[in-house]
């Protein structure tokens, strides 16, 4: 039996990720920012890459501003060459990465009899290629750092579940949810962790015209269990907890964060005499 257990120790150090470098993609957005934030609370370096380089700099000197290490860099996860300088400098200013967060993604409307090859493929190589990239990179640091590492994506449900007429989106969160599962297979050796985030609704810019309507947001929160539409906090604690020590024999896994949607599919199947009685 050790001394003294997790919970004994609990507090910001609990997470293990103190002085940790961690690299968020997408970091200039609602839920990327948010991650980034709450690594820094619990005392990591945070790396907050973003090809809206403006923003994940104005995020980070925020952070930086309560005493964290954190650094904006411009990335374009597309381009294999932004992903390499990125990483550079990261490892230049940081050290080497032993947190990835998986998170920049894009989204477009769309019937699939309508796509067009080339939207299709640009929101892959964003939302899969991307993925990838970052994770071969990165991923060598931690190979090299010889001390493990952990990788979270960001998906959605609807990587799981079909969620029409958004073009590519569902296809690519499917796809990163094989990638991370290959990622645990093929680097567990060198003691690298690959898990998956799946939010379901989530109030952030990508979101956001969405809920302006109240008929709309109303009836959203009506078919969660919870009661309520996530916000960035909902999905980042989770990422933490993955990212973690606490979650070191967690790998390969996908994590849903949905407030209960994905289990509400039966209760929308009208079944007369098995309905909720008024009391
Ligand atoms: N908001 C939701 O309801 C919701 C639901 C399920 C899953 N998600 C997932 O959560 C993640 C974050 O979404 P969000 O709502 O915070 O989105 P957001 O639009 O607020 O942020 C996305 C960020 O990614 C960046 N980005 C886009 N393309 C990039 C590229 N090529 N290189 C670098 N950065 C790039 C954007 O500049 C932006 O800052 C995404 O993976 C998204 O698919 C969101």
């Amino acid at each position: 039996m050790t001394a003294t257990t997790s919970l004994q120790t609990a507090g910001a150090g609990w997470l293990g990720l103190e002085g940790r470098v961690c690299v968020v993609t997408g970091a200039a957005g609602g839920i990327g920012g948010e991650i980034a934030r709450e690594l820094a609370a619990v005392g990591a370096k945070v790396a907050l890459l973003d090809r809206d380089e403006k923003g994940a700099t104005a995020f980070a000197a925020d952070i930086a501003a309560s005493g964290a290490q954190a650094i904006g860099v411009h990335c374009d996860i597309t381009d294999e060459a932004s992903v390499a300088a990125a990483a550079e400098t990261v490892a230049g200013k940081l050290g080497p990465c032993s947190v990835l967060v998986n998170n920049a993604a894009a989204i477009y409307a769309g019937a699939l009899m309508d796509v067009q090859l080339d939207k299709w493929n640009q929101l892959l190589a964003v939302n899969l290629n991307g993925f990838l990239l970052c994770s071969q990179v990165f991923g060598r640091q931690m190979i090299a750092r010889k001390e493990g590492g952990s990788i979270v994506h960001v998906a959605s449900i609807s990587g799981s579940v079909p969620q029409p007429y958004s073009g590519a989106y569902s296809v690519s969160k499917a796809g990163v949810k094989m990638l991370s599962r290959l990622l645990a297979v093929e680097l567990g050796e060198h003691r690298i962790r690959s898990n998956v985030v799946s939010p379901a609704m989530v109030r952030t810019p990508m979101s956001a015209g969405i809920y302006q309507n109240e008929d709309v947001l109303r009836r959203r929160e009506a078919i969660v269990p919870a009661g309520r539409i996530s916000g960035p906090r909902d999905i980042a604690e989770a990422v933490l907890f993955l990212a973690s020590e606490r979650a070191s024999y967690i790998n390969g896994q996908d994590l849903l964060v949905d407030g209960g949607l994905s289990q509400a599919f039966l209760s929308l199947i009208p079944r007369p005499g098995f309905e909720k009685q008024d009391a």
